[in-house]
């Protein structure tokens, strides 16, 4: 098992990796003290595979549990679901220490994390991630949000989970396209900033492709790492320093923007933004070539497409320009890269982009 403090001024908290944990959680939180009844969100697919272990664990450890189902899938992130959520957990929430623990992946952790920000104007959230992308990416830094139907993660909140429990064994139920849409996130990590981690995956590749947990463990608590030290310098992305995270999804999000988040899944997307900026750094001689070939090789090995057929440029640059984080006519375009040779493998551009004309 290894541990990870995020050592955040206002809530300390760890964030723990190993296999077969899950059914350890009651003590751990119990050590917390942050209460007695457990409302688990999760759906119903992520309830049959694993909820079953979670569940005995915390009541074996004297927490009383509540579950509450929402439906599978993006669309329960969603101020209505939200609302749904809060309602179930006020019914039952009379004279008790209330706590929630989000218990699946991305979505469930966002529409969890996000009642537990607004709920009695904050309860603690126990982050249990179920997906390769929420345990090495949307589980740690306390970005929670719904979607509302202009636009994704627009109405959210920082709020910090009190712990986060990845068990990478729970991985093994998730089908391929979802390890490798949590693999692009795992190798914009090592591109930003660890060439360990990134060379770890060359090497592994097929063992993580297959969902292997062992593989898993080294490569989640690395990601985590990375993540936390990043979130711990720039909690509320005030310095600059949090936007290292956004290689690739530059044109990652305008790309799922741009398909109405019909048909690529968000690592997918990336994966494309990633040789765009690489692309992007080569040209601007910020990145060597060689550098650009390990990285575009890794993601084709990954099974990761070079090529999108389905959209139209001009439909991606459309997107791009109402991105969220488009200021003042101006895209603050990350490109980064990794450098073997170098002593401080971290470095970025940002490159403005007006008008649709890059
Ligand atoms: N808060 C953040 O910082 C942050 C960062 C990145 C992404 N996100 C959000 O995360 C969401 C995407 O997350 P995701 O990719 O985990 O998608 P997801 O939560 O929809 O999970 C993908 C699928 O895997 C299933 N699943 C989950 N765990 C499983 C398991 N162990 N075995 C089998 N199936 C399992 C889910 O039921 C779902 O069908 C998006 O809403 C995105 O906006 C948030
Ligand atoms: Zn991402």
């Amino acid at each position: 098992m290894k541990t990870i403090r995020v050592s955040i001024k206002a809530n300390r908290y760890d964030i723990i990796v190993g296999k077969d944990i899950l059914s350890r959680l009651g003590p751990a939180v119990k050590k917390l003290g942050i209460g007695t009844d457990a409302f688990i969100v999760t759906n119903p697919l992520v309830r049959r595979r694993h909820g079953a272990v979670l569940v005995k664990g915390l009541q074996r450890h004297g927490f009383v549990t509540h579950i509450i189902e929402v439906p599978d899938g993006e669309k329960s992130k969603s101020a209505q679901v939200a609302f749904q959520v809060i309602s179930r957990i006020a019914a039952k929430d009379i004279f008790k220490k209330p706590f929630i623990v989000a218990f699946g992946g991305g979505v469930i952790g966002d529409l969890a994390g996000f009642v537990a920000a607004i709920y009695k104007r904050g309860i603690p959230v126990v982050q249990v991630p179920t997906t390769l992308l929420a345990q090495v990416d949307s589980a740690i830094g306390g970005k929670v949000a719904v979607d509302l139907p202009v636009g994704k993660n627009l109405v959210g909140a920082f709020h910090q989970p009190r712990l986060v429990w990845s068990d990478a064994a729970v991985l093994s139920t998730l089908n391929q396209r979802q390890i490798r849409n949590g693999l692009a996130e795992v190798v914009k990590y090592g591109a930003i900033c660890d060439c360990k981690l990134f060379d770890t995956v060359v090497a592994k590749q097929t063992a993580l492709l297959r969902g292997d947990s062992t593989a898993f463990v080294s490569v989640i608590a690395t990601c985590s790492r990375i993540k936390a030290d990043i979130v711990v310098a720039d909690e509320k992305e005030t310095q600059g320093l949090r936007t290292i995270l956004n290689f690739g999804h530059t044109v990652g999000h305008a790309i799922e923007a741009a398909d109405g988040f019909k048909h690529f899944q968000h690592g997918e997307a990336v994966a494309l933004g990633m040789r765009v900026a690489c692309n992007m750094s080569v040209r601007l001689s910020l990145l060597k070539e060689k550098e650009q070939s390990a990285v575009d090789q890794l993601l084709s090995d990954l099974g990761f497409p070079r090529k999108i057929r389905s959209l139209r440029l001009a439909d991606i640059l459309k997107s791009m320009r109402h991105d969220k984080k488009f200021v003042s006519g101006k895209k603050s375009f990350c490109a980064f890269g990794t450098d073997r040779e170098g002593q401080d493998c971290r470095r970025g551009i940002d490159v403005n982009y007006r008008n649709g004309n890059s």
